[in-house]
């Protein structure tokens, strides 16, 4: 397959990123209080760099009452106190950059947190103000107006309209919130929500940032008139969790509207007009995956999420024709293609791909599967595997911390520590999120102390969500002085992507072999190859460059990948 491309050296640093995903709250705690920080980025740039990564995403870093831990913003222009000061990120930039990192930042446009000083006015002001035209307010339905003002359902459960008090004491009006009750929907019909965030972009880009991660890109225009969901639609899906509802290919009235692309085109305008390639990556699920490229057409974003690998199973027949369609999807635009394995909204992989979950589900147990058919081992070599897959792919990848660790999925945090809100909105019966939110573990300590903090006697059930007191062999520290760590593989891998391979954009070819082999070429005699069955004979005259697990001789183990070079 050919995706034609300009040669390394003239293309824009986005086309073939490898981008890390910091969840800041769970990254590094640099003052002991138990929450990652912004102090606590810079202390590992370093890290950073000997991994290998272009560029960092940190998840939102913004004044939030954390009601979704960040993604409720209630001031796009300023720093959360406890991750730090606007001084503190500055400097991060900086740093980033003097350490060869681009730095992208997450960017809430849908929603903001009710604690916004927009919303808080539009609570004290009249149905039909100035104040309530920024979000979307309803009269309700029936005659006392107290029937919701049509059938949507938010994301993470429960209806999606909630109903406020008056200033006066009485019943009032409904505003919609696709997610959390305390995330109100922004009316982007309205020209000072626009022009509002033409200054939050430009705020940051003026402090040096290199680009923005879009929540929920698909979600900002809703149809004119907000119809309801059509019943019929709607009966098909009952019985399934609002988040399976909502995320399903069904059409809906809230999702990848015609809107979002006028204020893509407004927005790429404002990054084209800054030096240094800035750039913008849209988290828009839609569906089909051909639906994604509208949003990186010339004119629009520079990329988007690509979350095929996000719903897979590990099957061979399944992995080429999600690579297939990826690839086949942007070709027409010429945008690359972005692979992602894992992310803070879904299991980890290594639970994933041993236990075949496809990220949905109603219940803990659906989406999160039976944990004692778990097989840590095997869904370490399958996540390790997929990841090679991914880095040796066309495009950027999107790698989510831990995974250069193999961090498993945590499920054995206290019901009272849980913190995501999926928790409460689905009636208690999805655990949600937290389990691959989980404080990273810098360090093994004999006291039970994990290298979260550099506060070094804070245990992990201090920390603002507990830490696994089991992950201690998962640590950096550990896997620094182990050759076969899933860390110094990953190190060799991006090194030789990126100094030997120049891997990334670019054609690759299926390789004609075994049913049960995912084999692919790229340039430079370059070929990868994972094995889903029992053990492959590698080509005879090839040379082994980097494997995700042991290889006998020239014979590839299954789950395991492999980059050759061919003679
Ligand atoms: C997508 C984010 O990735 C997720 O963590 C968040 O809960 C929703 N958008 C709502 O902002």
């Amino acid at each position: 397959m050919s995706s034609k491309l300009a040669p390394r050296g003239v293309r824009p640093w986005w086309r073939d990123a490898v981008t890390y995903q910091i969840y800041i709250r769970s990254f590094a705690d640099s003052n002991g209080d138990g929450i990652g920080d912004v102090e606590g980025i810079r202390s590992k740039l370093g890290y950073l760099q000997k991994l290998g990564v272009d560029a960092i995403w940190i998840t939102p870093w913004y004044p939030s009452p954390q009601n979704d831990h960040g993604y409720d913003v209630s001031d796009y222009m300023n720093i959360e106190p406890d991750y730090g000061t606007l001084q503190d990120a500055e400097r991060l930039i900086r740093e980033a950059h003097d350490h060869g990192i681009k730095v992208i930042i997450d960017i809430v446009p849908n929603h903001t947190s009710d604690q916004h000083a927009w919303f808080q006015a539009a609570l004290k002001a009249k149905p039909g103000s100035p104040e309530r035209n920024r979000y979307i307010f309803r009269d309700g339905k029936g005659s006392n107006g107290d029937l919701p003002p049509n059938n949507w359902q938010a994301v993470f459960g429960g209806p999606a309209w909630h109903r406020v008090t008056e200033p006066d004491g009485t019943l009032g009006q409904w505003y919609l919130h696709l997610f959390a009750v305390e995330q109100p929907d922004l009316n982007w019909e309205n020209p000072e929500v626009v022009e509002h965030f033409d200054a939050v972009l430009k705020f940051w880009l003026d402090r040096g940032v290199d680009g923005f991660r879009i929540d929920v890109a698909h979600g900002m225009f809703k149809e004119k008139g907000l119809p309801d969901i059509r019943q019929s639609k709607l009966s098909k899906l009952l019985g399934k969790s609002n988040f399976t509802r909502m995320l399903s290919p069904e059409h809906k009235p809230f999702w990848d509207q015609e809107g979002v692309h006028e204020i893509y085109r407004r927005w790429r305008k404002i990054l084209d007009s800054y030096e240094g390639d800035r750039m913008a990556v849209a988290e828009a699920w839609v569906s089909p995956t051909s639906r994604i490229a509208r949003y990186v057409r010339a004119d629009e974003l520079q990329n988007s999420f690509n979350f095929e690998m996000l719903t897979t199973l590990w099957k061979p027949e399944e992995i080429r024709k999600k690579i297939n369609n990826s690839i086949s999807a942007l070709a027409e635009v010429g945008a690359p293609t972005s692979w992602v394995f894992n992310n803070h909204d879904v299991v980890r992989s290594v639970d994933r791909l041993d236990l075949g979950l496809t990220n949905h589900g109603d219940t803990t147990r659906s989406r999160q599967g039976d944990p004692s058919k778990l097989n840590i081992a095997r869904g370490t070599l399958r996540a390790r595997s997929a990841t090679l897959m991914a880095l040796a792919l066309p495009g950027g990848t999107y790698l989510y911390q831990g995974e250069e660790l193999t961090l498993p999925e945590v499920r054995d945090i206290p019901e009272n520590r849980l913190t995501d809100p999926r928790w409460k909105m689905s009636g208690y019966k999805d655990r949600g999120r937290d389990g691959c939110r989980v404080p990273i573990p810098w360090k093994t300590s004999p006291n039970g102390a994990f290298g979260f903090s550099a506060k070094d006697s804070l245990t992990p059930e201090e920390a603002w969500l507990p830490a696994s007191a089991w992950w201690g062999s998962y640590s950096a520290e550990s896997q620094e002085h182990d050759p076969n760590s899933t860390l110094n593989t990953y190190r060799r891998a991006l090194a030789v992507r990126k100094n030997e391979l120049g891997l990334g954009d670019g054609d690759m070819n299926w390789i004609n072999t075994r049913k049960d082999v995912v084999a692919f070429s790229r340039p430079g005699n370059f070929s990868c190859y994972i094995n889903f069955g029992a053990d492959f004979e590698l080509p005879k005259d090839c040379e082994v460059l980097v494997a995700s697990g042991p290889l006998k001789d020239h014979i590839l183990p299954t789950d395991t990948a492999v980059w050759v070079r061919s003679n």
